[in-house]
């Protein structure tokens, strides 16, 4: 087993230029060759990020499923490669929700990503009604099944994973520790076994500082995919030392 843990904040759609600075002011980690730290922040400033933060790994929330041309709006994997962030999130249960992902999409933009060497970060996860009707596993099975279609074991290895309950979403529920671990197992067990030892499954869902050290104590919890307590330095800085450990 060769796994490092990792803390990595997603700013979803929020910050403007100032705060980012006033942010890039205040964070201090102490940084730590077994604990990556990575910040997915809007496009806007994924450059001024990367060439401003020393220690932290810069992550797009989002990439386009094309190379590039004629499509309006979209940001390819060359873009955000060539800003300097080095992962990107995919599949997001707020895109597979409000921007209609489906796993062939989310399949594309995972090879895309791949074949520029940008680690990308599938997220999955189920909702609450289908966790009440006991279909959590199948759901999570069957997003990875289908994301994952069509790589081999050596592109499987360099990917990142990210567990987040639909239900535990920025609404101050997280699952429980036993809850998650249980799911990261059986991701786990789902990856081919010459991959599944070393790669890495983050937990989503209300992660902060009060709940982290107890996720963290999982065999199979490697970190956090951290949305709002990863939005003040100060949160940001706590959560980074909690994975120190
Ligand atoms: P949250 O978001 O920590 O605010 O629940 C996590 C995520 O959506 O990645």
């Amino acid at each position: 087993m060769n796994r490092k843990r990792i803390v990595a904040g997603n700013w979803k759609m929020n910050k403007t230029l100032p705060e980012v600075e006033s942010f890039l002011q205040a964070v201090d980690i102490d940084t730590n060759d077994q604990v990556e730290a990575i910040i997915a922040a809007p496009f806007p400033f994924i450059n001024v990020m990367a060439s401003r933060v020393k220690g932290i790994n810069v992550a797009a929330q989002n990439c386009a499923s094309f190379e590039n041309g004629a499509y309006t709006g979209e940001v390819s994997v060359d873009m955000i490669k060539s800003c300097g962030a080095t992962h990107v999130i995919i599949g997001h249960s707020e895109r597979r929700q409000y921007f209609a992902e489906d796993d062939d999409t989310i399949n594309a933009k995972i090879k895309l990503s791949l074949s520029r060497g940008l680690v990308p970060i599938l997220c999955c996860g189920e909702s609450l009604e289908q966790r009440k009707n006991g279909q959590e596993k199948a759901v999570v099975e069957s997003q990875l099944k289908n994301g994952l279609v069509g790589l081999d074991e050596e592109l499987l290895s360099s990917m990142i994973i990210a567990y987040e309950p639909v239900w535990a979403i920025g609404t101050g529920e997280t699952a429980t520790a036993d809850q998650a671990e249980s799911m990261h197992a059986f991701i786990r067990s789902l990856l081919p076994s010459s991959v599944g030892d070393d790669i890495c499954i983050l937990y989503g869902g209300s992660v902060k500082p009060g709940n982290f050290q107890e996720l963290l104590e999982m065999e199979n919890i490697d970190g956090g995919l951290i949305g709002g307590a990863s939005l003040e330095a100060a949160s940001f800085n706590a959560l980074y030392e909690i994975a120190v450990g």
